[in-house]
């Protein structure tokens, strides 16, 4: 997985590190581009995945635009070169100063969440003179079939506007002069790996857009969201997303009218598989039934495991070739028995000293990690920079 060089570059930086494995990241990124210009699907990069400068600056290049869901996330945007009318600002509760920042520097669409949201967006687009073009975001009631905590998309969900608030969000809409209706918006959830939610989701944006039609409404901006999932199990052998049945899904099943764009917002499949998450280990404890392997990387460095109970793949990368193996709970060193990382974990015998890989942690790892326990912030690298 590694080479014996860059092994041994690994040993001399300071752990708990992010690697991110940058022509990987360029290849991914050359396949999901292919796929979306040959289905014509315009690609919005989900920043909250990854929002490591150089990272975004390699997408940018690549020619994505940004979704983004706070007003840093958009100032991150501008800074890395994502020209401002391939910029889209989602999320529940955007603030004031937030939305006012965007409109100032001219985003090219709010995906609104609410009523309320969008008679705020009306009201501070007015104080500044301008028209804030808008997306409606509606919670399509669609299972996504993934982890609880990452669904969005069903009504008990506090994401989008509910199919009952059309008619309303559609008279404010009407009511509100610097608002300009110019697409909708659909997320149903995250790491899907069951691709007929997608064919799902189509057939009920199908029926949305008819809803739509039958008023006279036309819609020129359909966009699907992210979700597409990775496979956590295997990342050697499928290292990058099936991006091209993913974007046909969208060409095959949804009925598209001249004129209407498509866009989706990939976060996780871009990312995920290009980053590692190195760690040293501290301590290999005996316990009753179980040995630990102690990290110096815990849940602040990658927090899935401790809060979706997610499987990443780990391994010994100094250890490799010792003959015995064991089974481990591979932990960190937080405060917290929720900090680990893999429950029985077969490995090579793993000692003091021995480098550990845990896999697929480009997306949601670095962008969601945690100063707790007053813990410094692991430095990321990609691989030029070693
Ligand atoms: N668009 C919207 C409106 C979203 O809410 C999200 C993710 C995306 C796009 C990108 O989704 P992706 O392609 O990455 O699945 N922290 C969790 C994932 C949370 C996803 C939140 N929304 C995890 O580590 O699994």
């Amino acid at each position: 997985m590694f080479s014996p060089s860059l092994l041994k570059k690994f040993q001399s930086v300071q752990t708990p590190f992010y690697y991110y494995d940058t022509p990987l990241l360029l290849n991914t990124l050359k396949t999901a581009k292919r796929s979306a210009d040959k289905y014509e699907i315009e690609l919005h990069y989900a920043l909250k995945a990854n929002s490591n400068k150089k990272i975004l600056k390699l997408i940018k290049g690549t020619g994505f635009g940004a979704d983004c869901v706070s007003g840093n996330e958009v100032k991150r945007a501008l800074e890395c070169g994502f020209k401002a009318d391939k910029i889209v600002f989602a999320g529940v509760g955007k603030s004031d100063e937030e939305i006012r920042f965007a409109i100032k520097k001219n985003i090219f669409c709010f995906n609104c969440e609410s009523i309320d949201e969008l008679k705020v967006i009306n009201d501070i687009a007015k104080s500044e003179k301008k028209t804030a073009s808008i997306a409606l975001r509606i919670n399509p009631n669609v299972n996504a079939n993934t982890h609880k905590y990452i669904t969005t998309g069903l009504e008990e969900n506090k994401f989008g506007i509910n199919l009952w608030e059309l008619e309303s969000a559609l008279s404010v809409i009407k009511k509100s002069s610097h608002l300009k209706l110019i697409g909708l918006h659909f997320h149903v959830g995250s790491q899907i790996t069951d691709l007929t939610v997608f064919k799902t989701l189509c057939i009920k944006v199908n029926e949305i857009m008819e809803w739509f039609s039958n008023r006279t409404i036309f819609i020129e901006n359909i966009n699907l969201g992210g979700g597409l999932g990775v496979d956590y199990y295997n990342p050697d052998k499928n290292p990058i997303a099936d991006f091209e049945t993913y974007c046909s899904l969208f060409r095959k099943f949804l009925k598209v009218e001249p004129g209407q764009k498509l866009h989706l917002e990939p976060g996780r499949a871009i990312v995920a598989q290009c980053g590692s998450l190195i760690a040293k280990v501290l301590f290999v404890k005996k316990g009753v039934q179980t040995n630990f392997i102690i990290l110096d990387a815990g849940m602040t460095e990658l927090i899935r495991p401790a809060l979706y109970q997610s499987y990443h793949k780990i391994e010994n990368l100094t250890g490799a070739k010792r003959k015995e193996s064991c089974k481990y709970d591979v932990t960190g060193p937080i405060c917290e028995s929720s900090d680990c990382f893999g429950k029985a974990v077969d490995m090579s015998e793993t000692k003091r000293g021995d480098l550990i890989v845990i896999r697929t942690t480009g997306a949601y790892a670095e962008s969601m990690s945690l100063d707790y326990n007053l813990r410094d912030r692991a430095k990321a690298y990609l691989a030029e920079d070693l």
